[in-house]
């Protein structure tokens, strides 16, 4: 049974309509289900995003990095950004809110992330971003129409965790998160490598992009190496725990 802090406890009761709500939601949470999913949103940045499951609750070292992305793209001129894997929609809607000039577009896989990432666009009033269901590690990505490149930021947090690793996880994570959110292959590394091979590809990419992807707690070295064998130079950022989290590369 999951322990709740005072906090947590405040929370559940502004969410609840009634003190049998109350009851049933704090029942809820001590079976171990995510806060989060409970009350349906998450901050991000400014932002508050709407949340349920399966699709991945936004994470607060993804925030950093998206907050410290922005403060570098946010006086350049127009820009057209790609977001792979786009969960809630959390990356690339707050560079949007955050960097007036810039428009997304953001793919997933499973089409229920795509509605809730859209919904997100709407409930923040958010025009310039479009989520579409497609598969990046398909051949013949990006087959939908609607997406355009060449794109001059490309910005993922993929799944990335191993396959031994993901057994390990919390009961919590397994049973609310979707797999395929976390899964990265057996090294945890599948979706680096596609990426890599997307940003070699002819006009995927304008020649001064930018590519901002997070990584798993030991994989910078690993993933700077994919993305360096792809002629990119990279940079590492730490997140506020001091680990390796994102990798920052270009041209
Ligand atoms: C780690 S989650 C990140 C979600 C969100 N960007 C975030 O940071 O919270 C990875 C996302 O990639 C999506 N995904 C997994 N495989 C994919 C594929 N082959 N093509 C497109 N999206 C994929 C999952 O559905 C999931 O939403």
């Amino acid at each position: 049974m999951t322990l709740l802090s005072l906090l947590e406890k405040k929370w559940l009761r502004q969410a609840a309509s009634s003190p049998a709500h109350f009851q049933s939601l704090l029942r809820r949470r001590r079976k171990g289900e995510p806060l989060q999913y409970i009350i349906g949103t998450q901050p991000f940045g400014p932002l508050n995003l709407r949340v349920r499951p399966p699709i991945l609750i936004p994470r607060p070292e993804t925030e950093h990095w998206a907050i410290q992305l922005a403060d570098r793209i946010q006086n350049r001129p127009r820009r057209t950004l790609l977001d792979l894997g786009t969960g809630s929609g959390c990356i690339s809607l707050l560079l949007t809110h955050l960097c007036p000039a810039l428009s997304a577009h953001a793919v997933d896989v499973n089409p229920a992330a795509v509605e809730l990432a859209n919904e997100n666009a709407l409930l923040c009033s958010i025009d310039r971003f479009q989520a579409f269901q497609a598969d990046f590690l398909h051949q013949d990505f990006p087959s939908h129409p609607s997406l355009s490149p060449p794109y001059d930021i490309l910005v993922s947090n993929p799944p990335y965790i191993p396959l031994a690793e993901y057994l390990t996880l919390s009961d919590d994570v397994k049973k609310y998160e979707d797999p395929r959110a976390l899964l990265g292959g057996n090294s945890g590394l599948d979706f680096y490598h596609a990426i890599a091979r997307l940003a070699v590809r002819e006009r995927f990419l304008s020649p001064d992009a930018i590519i901002a992807l997070e990584v798993g707690h030991n994989q910078a070295d690993a993933v700077s190496a994919i993305l360096q064998s792809a002629k990119l130079r990279t940079d590492v950022w730490p997140d506020p725990w001091g680990i390796p989290r994102t990798i920052f590369a270009y041209r």
